[in-house]
């Protein structure tokens, strides 16, 4: 499901696939009339806090009508791996790659505006799978410090 859902996360960017012009749910949309698994259409369109780009587009109520929102460590290993790698496939932190997708659409555009809201749980997944992978139990995460 991972390997499926991330190799297709981005498929609604094709311009034959275009229908509400959101990405996420014109790929889930696609991927649900081709038959594919629900779940893989389930993941892509809720892909990497998709539900917030949502909101900013008018669309929220339209792609959680439609679409399941599936909370569980691949939706966060999905979010892990699309916040992770560059759009050349490099390798990035978590942070450096929000300040990237920030500064290539620049300050007043609606990603930009989705990123700054999205990174609190963009972060939060990624440490998750972090955790997950290094078989540890997920300590407290971003926005969370303890005063002492
Ligand atoms: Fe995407």
């Amino acid at each position: 499901m991972l390997v499926a859902s991330a190799w297709l996360h981005d498929v609604g960017y094709s311009p034959d696939l275009v229908d509400t012009g959101f990405h996420s749910l014109d790929g889930g949309r696609w991927l649900r009339r081709e038959r594919f698994d629900d779940r893989i259409a389930g993941l892509v369109a809720h892909h990497s806090c998709a539900w917030l780009e949502a909101e900013e587009r008018g669309l929220y109520d339209v792609l959680v009508s439609e679409f399941p929102r599936e909370d569980s460590p691949v939706a966060d290993a999905l979010c892990f791996s699309d916040m992770t790698t560059g759009p050349d496939g490099q390798n990035f932190e978590v942070l450096d790659r929000l300040a990237e997708i920030r500064s290539r659409y620049g300050p007043d555009h609606l990603v930009t505006r989705f990123i700054v809201r999205a990174e609190p749980e963009m972060v939060s997944a990624v440490r998750r799978t972090e955790a997950r992978l290094a078989g540890s139990t997920p300590q407290p995460m971003y926005g969370s410090r303890r005063s002492s």
